[in-house]
């Protein structure tokens, strides 16, 4: 498969090393100031221009929370199927969803594409589910990344609080910012550690005054999200009765699929 990648910076080269070792080709790299990168440019035009010249038939970008949404309004117009891995655009998810529907094009977004984190969030939500029948029990979020990161808190800490509170009726708001006074019981805190170089962490607490169980993921470095993005493109790209997908899907239709 010939793919394009938007965002030739840490993630992107990651991307590269892990198209070609599944077999693909990456036909552009296209970046506005990695000088590596095929087409350098932050024009989106001229970056949509270059994708659909280069022949690609499938198109991952990772670039800024800053950058993210002017690419995909330029991408989702080419119709090339589209894996977004950048964070921090959620709040324009509808608007999104509307021009995906408008053009009919294939598009999948994730917070976070490693196998590993697909599977700890499926045992997030087993074990709220669990834990919801038992009002003993309190339970908060926590995760650490490294000092580079932009976004805060992470997409993939937000998604486990989504999961909690699909599962645990009783906690209704999610609260990010320090606690300057007593929560109140209804409220879900979810705290953030930036430090050094940890790729990232992420941890649920179930409380009670008797004990705590934990569960954490950990990674232990960026390898399997290029992987799993480069898989989630193959999976948004194979072609049902000869006809590409259309719509929005995430890593939990490639997991549903499975
Ligand atoms: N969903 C996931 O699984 C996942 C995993 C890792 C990182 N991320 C996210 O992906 C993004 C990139 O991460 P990274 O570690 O590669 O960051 P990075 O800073 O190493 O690279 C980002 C690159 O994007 C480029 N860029 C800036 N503006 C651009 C534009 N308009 N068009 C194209 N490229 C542009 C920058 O020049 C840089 O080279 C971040 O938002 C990060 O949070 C998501």
């Amino acid at each position: 498969m010939k793919i394009a990648l938007v965002g030739y910076g840490k993630m992107g080269h990651m991307l590269a090393r892990a198209a070609s070792l599944r077999g693909h080709e990456v036909v552009c790299t296209v970046d506005p100031f990695a000088e590596d990168a095929s087409v350098v440019t932050g024009d989106v035009k001229a970056m949509a221009d270059a994708i659909v010249k280069s022949g690609a038939e499938g198109v991952i970008e990772f670039s800024h929370p800053t950058s993210v949404l002017a690419n995909i309004r330029a991408l989702v117009p080419t119709g090339i199927p589209l894996v977004v891995g950048t964070t921090g655009w959620q709040g324009e998810l509808e608007s999104v969803k509307a021009l995906v529907a408008e053009h009919g094009s294939p598009f999948l977004h994730s917070s976070n594409f490693s196998v590993g984190v697909n599977l700890f969030y499926r045992m997030v939500s087993n074990a709220a589910r669990l834990m919801a029948q038992f009002e003993e029990y309190d339970v908060a979020l926590f995760e650490s990344h490294h000092n580079q990161k932009a976004d805060s808190p992470s997409g993939t800490s937000l998604d486990v609080a989504r999961r909690v509170m699909a599962e645990m009726p009783r906690k209704t708001t999610l609260i990010t910012d320090p606690f300057t006074r007593r929560p109140e019981p209804q409220e879900l805190h979810l705290a953030s550690l930036r430090v050094g170089s940890v790729p990232g962490t992420h941890t649920v607490f179930f409380d009670s005054s008797a004990d705590t169980i934990e569960l954490t993921h950990t990674a232990r470095n960026r390898e399997g999200l290029a992987l799993g993005a480069v898989r989630a493109l193959e999976w948004l790209s194979a072609q049902d009765g000869g006809k590409l997908k259309k719509g929005v899907f995430t890593m939990n239709d490639v997991f549903d699929s499975l």
